[in-house]
Order: C-alpha cells, then structure tokens, then sequence
C-alpha cells in the first residue's frame, strides 16, 4: 500500500438495493469499468423492491460483476491497491452481501478495506463527471431513499444542510407511478409521460417547513393521491400525463427553490446534483435555468453515474485511501448510517 504511488486502484463495490455493482476506477476520479446488474425486472411484478429477493440475488451475481469489472478495466486483483464498498445507508441483508465480499477480498488479497458512506458516494459520481470540480460546492442528493442537500466542504467533509422529514423524492415518484399503473421504477415513466403532459393542469401543494431547508412529499403525495380517488369516484375521465407532470412540476420546485436557497445561505457558486432522481430531465433543466440566473456552475453526472452504480464507491474509497483511512475486517453493514 503506497498512497503517495502515482496511479491509485480502487475495487468499488455496490449492493445497498437492487443493483449489483463493481467498478474499477484509477486515482478516483479514472472510470477503466463499471459494471452494473440491475435487478429492476426481478422486482417489478411486486411494484418495489423485495429486500429478501434483492439479496439472494446479489449473493447470485456478484462474483461475475467482480470478475467483469476487473477484465474490462484490464486489471488483476493483485494490481489493486485497495477494495471499497458501501457499508450503508441500504437495505441491510442486501448490504451485507457486498460488505462479506469485500472482507474476503482484502483478508485473502492482503488489500486495505475502505467503507463508504452510499450519500457521499453519489455525490463523487460529480467528481468522475466533471475533472475541474472541486469543492466547496452543495450537492442536493436525491434518490430512492434520500433527499439530501449537503454542503460539501472537501471531499472528506460534508455537512448535511437539509433533508426529507418523511419521503424521499424517489420514493414520492415511485409511490405516484404506482398510483398512475406506470410500473417500478416510477421515476424514468413518470419523467418520460409528464413530456407529454402539461406541468400547470392541476397545482399539487408546494410544502415549506419551519427549516426551510428541509423537505417533506408525503403531504404532496396524499394531495395527488386524493386528486386521483376524486377523479374516479365521480367517473371524471383524466389525463394521466397532465398529472404526471403536474406532480413532476412540484418536486422540482421545491428541490430546486431549497437548494438554491442553501446555495444563496452559504455563498456557493458551485451546484451539483446527485442521486437517481438526478437522472431527472425536468430536475436538470430547473437547475440549469436557476444557476444561470443565480451565476453559479452547474455540474451533474450522466444518468448512469447517478442510478446506483460502483464507480462513484470506488471514487469516495479513493479519497478515504489517501488520508489512510481503512476499516478492519470487523466491518458491518448500517442500514441508517449517518453521512456525518
Ligand atoms: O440512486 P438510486 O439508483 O437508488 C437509491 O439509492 O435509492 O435511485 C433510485 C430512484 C428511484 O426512486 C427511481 O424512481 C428514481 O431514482 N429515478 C428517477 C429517474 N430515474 C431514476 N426519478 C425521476 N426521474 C428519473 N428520470
Ligand atoms: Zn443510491
């Protein structure tokens, strides 16, 4: 192990919810592969994800992910310098399947072992995307599991600035499309119909809390569930694409007018976004129009780097590789690990 040695080769590895993942990245920032095994089709019949599915299934892959990552990127396992995986936020059973193989590496390989944090990995994947990126910045993190805005201080030091009281975005998506039969995962059907559909049919309820910069979508979610219920208890025929994108509209909103406010608070010009939701065109196109206007940079990754994937674990374990801190082969999985 030489962190002062020229090219840094990191193993990342993925299993927080349904996607199996490992990646190959070079002094963090270096994609050589990323490999991804999504599980979406195993879970859609059941509208989400089953967690005892989820990790049968990583146990299932995750050897071939490891093998494909490690020959696409042209790599041995004893030209790696070390082996990093998420160790939480997830679902725990389906943590536990990646945190158990990255122990057997590093005890077998004699290789140092990096935990990452999931919120903070999704927030390097802006790293991999955009070389001259460097912090400060504030990164709003949204997923299926997270809405964060986070103040990134440097890339070991992050301050969470505001978060869900209750749903996440992702979850609000998913839990709407469910609503609309649109199929799991709701957000890529609800963002691809509310194309179609016009953003100010119906206006859902923009909620600002006593922290204004925190967020809550479960009044939102019951506001558009109830519009729908009303709708078909009297017959009224609707268009489900207006209702998409009416719903679409009001989490954009919100996360775009919380994040630029935290920006404004802090004096950041740089925004980022990460995160599934990221992958968002109505979310991405708000955000450009807002930093424009406010004259900050806007940075965000290609919608691969902000689904769940490996390369953004082995990104964040680089940058845990060179300030030296490894975990030992005691490591567990967490599923409510706090980013701080
Ligand atoms: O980051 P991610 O892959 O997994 C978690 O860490 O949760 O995020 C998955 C979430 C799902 O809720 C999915 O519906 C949402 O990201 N998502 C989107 C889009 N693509 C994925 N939400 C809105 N618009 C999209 N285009
Ligand atoms: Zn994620």
């Amino acid at each position: 192990m030489d962190a002062a040695k020229e090219r840094v080769l990191i193993l990342g590895i993925e299993t927080s919810c349904d996607e199996t993942a490992a990646a190959v990245v070079a002094n963090g920032r270096e994609v050589l592969s990323n490999v991804i095994s999504s599980q979406i089709k195993l879970h859609q019949r059941y509208g989400g994800v089953v967690p005892e599915i989820a990790s049968r299934r990583h146990i299932e892959t995750i050897d071939d992910v490891i093998d494909e990552a490690l020959s696409k990127s042209c790599t041995t396992f004893d030209q790696l310098d070390a082996i990093a995986v998420t160790s939480g936020p997830g679902l725990v059973g389906a943590l536990l399947v990646g945190v158990s193989t990255a122990k057997a590496l590093s005890f077998a390989l004699k290789k140092p072992l990096i935990a990452v944090h999931h919120i903070r990995a999704h927030i390097m994947a802006n790293l991999i995307a955009h070389k001259e990126l460097e912090p400060p910045f504030v990164c709003l993190v949204v997923s299926g599991g997270h809405s964060h805005i986070v103040l990134v201080k440097s890339v070991t030091d992050f301050e969470v600035l505001g978060r869900t009281r209750d749903d996440a975005a992702g979850e609000a998506f998913d839990k709407i499309a469910r609503v609309l039969s649109l199929g799991y995962p709701g957000g890529p059907a609800i963002d691809a119909l509310a194309k179609q559909g016009n953003s100010e049919a119906v206006h859902f309820p923009r909620v600002t809390l006593e922290n204004e910069l925190d967020f809550s979508f479960s009044g939102l979610k019951t506001a558009v569930i109830n519009h729908i219920h009303k709708l078909d208890q009297t017959g009224t025929a609707y268009n489900k694409a207006d209702i998409a994108a009416s719903f679409q509209a009001a989490v954009v909103d919100v996360l775009c007018l919380h994040t630029m406010l935290a920006a404004k608070r802090c004096g950041i010009k740089k925004i980022a976004l990460a995160g599934g939701v990221a992958a968002n065109s109505a979310l991405r196109s708000a955000f450009e129009t807002e930093c424009k206007r406010y004259g900050a940079e806007f940075f965000v990754p290609p919608p691969v780097l902000c689904t769940d994937n490996a390369a953004m674990v082995a990104s964040a374990g680089y940058y845990e590789f060179i300030q030296g801190r490894f975990a030992s082969l005691s490591l567990n999985a967490v599923a409510n690990l706090s980013i701080s």
